[in-house]
C-alpha cells in the first residue's frame, strides 16, 4: 500500500474504503475545518448534509480511497461514475484534513483516482472547485487537466489515458496488499 511519511513522523497509508468504513469516512468529513469543508462542498454545509452525503457515497458506482493515520481516515478522494453518461464520465472530489494538507496526500489520491478512472474506461473525469482554490487548481493542472472558470467556480476536465495491463496491475496490487493487511489485522470479536 502506498504510504506517506509526514513531518510529525506519523505514517499515512492509503487504501480503498468499503461500506463498512462509512462511519470513518463520515467522521473524517465532519472533522474538516470550516474553510476546508466549504472548499470541499463548494459552500457551507451542515453536519446533517454530510450525513446524507455519506449515505449516497458508498454506492456501487462510487469508489473512495481513504488515507489512514492509525485507524482514522484523514484524507479521501472520491470517484463518482455518472450512470448512463456517454462517453463514460465521472466526477471526482478530494478532502484532506488541515494538519495533513500540503504533504502530498491530495496528489497521491488524485493519481490513484486517475488510475481507477482509466481502468473503468472513463473518458472524461471532471472536478469542481472554487476558483480561488489554488492548491486544487495546481494539482489539476499538474495532471494535465483543462480548467474553465465561471462565476467563481472552476471546472477541471481530464482525459485519462486508456487502460493497459500496467494500470490494472498498479490498482490490483494495491488492492491485494490492503486486503491482505486487513485480513492480518482482523480479529474475531471476543478474542484479545
Ligand atoms: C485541495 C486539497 C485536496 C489538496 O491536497 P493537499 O494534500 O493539501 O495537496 P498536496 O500536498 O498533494 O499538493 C499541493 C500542491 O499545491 C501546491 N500549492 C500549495 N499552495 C499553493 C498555492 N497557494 N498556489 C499554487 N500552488 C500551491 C503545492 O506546492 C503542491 O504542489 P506540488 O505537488 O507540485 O509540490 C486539500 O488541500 C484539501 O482537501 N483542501 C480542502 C478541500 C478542498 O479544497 N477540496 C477540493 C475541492 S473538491
Amino acid at each position: 500500500m502506498p504510504t506517506i511519511r509526514l513531518p510529525d513522523t506519523n505514517e499515512v497509508t492509503v487504501r480503498r474504503l468499503w461500506p463498512t468504513d462509512m462511519t470513518l469516512y463520515r467522521e473524517h468529513l465532519l472533522r474538516l475545518d470550516p474553510i476546508s469543508r466549504h472548499s470541499r462542498f463548494g459552500g457551507g454545509v451542515s453536519d446533517a448534509y454530510i450525513d446524507d452525503y455519506v449515505h449516497t457515497s458508498l454506492r456501487l458506482d462510487t469508489l473512495i480511497y481513504g488515507a489512514f493515520s492509525g485507524s482514522k481516515v484523514v484524507a479521501a478522494g472520491e470517484l463518482r461514475i455518472l450512470f448512463g453518461a456517454w462517453p463514460p464520465t465521472a466526477e471526482t472530489a478530494f478532502s484532506v484534513e488541515e494538519p495533513y494538507q500540503d504533504h502530498g496526500l491530495g496528489d497521491l489520491l488524485l493519481t490513484k483516482i486517475i488510475t481507477a478512472a482509466r481502468n473503468r474506461g472513463i473518458v472524461t473525469l471532471s472536478m469542481q472547485c472554487l476558483s480561488h482554490n489554488q492548491r486544487m487548481r495546481h494539482l489539476a493542472q499538474k495532471h494535465r487537466a483543462e480548467l474553465k472558470t465561471t462565476d467563481g467556480e472552476t471546472e477541471a476536465r481530464l482525459e485519462p489515458a486508456a487502460f493497459n495491463p500496467l494500470s490494472y496491475m498498479e490498482e490490483w496490487m494495491n488492492e491485494a496488499d490492503s486486503t491482505l493487511s486487513r485480513m492480518l489485522l482482523w480479529k474475531p470479536s471476543g478474542l484479545n
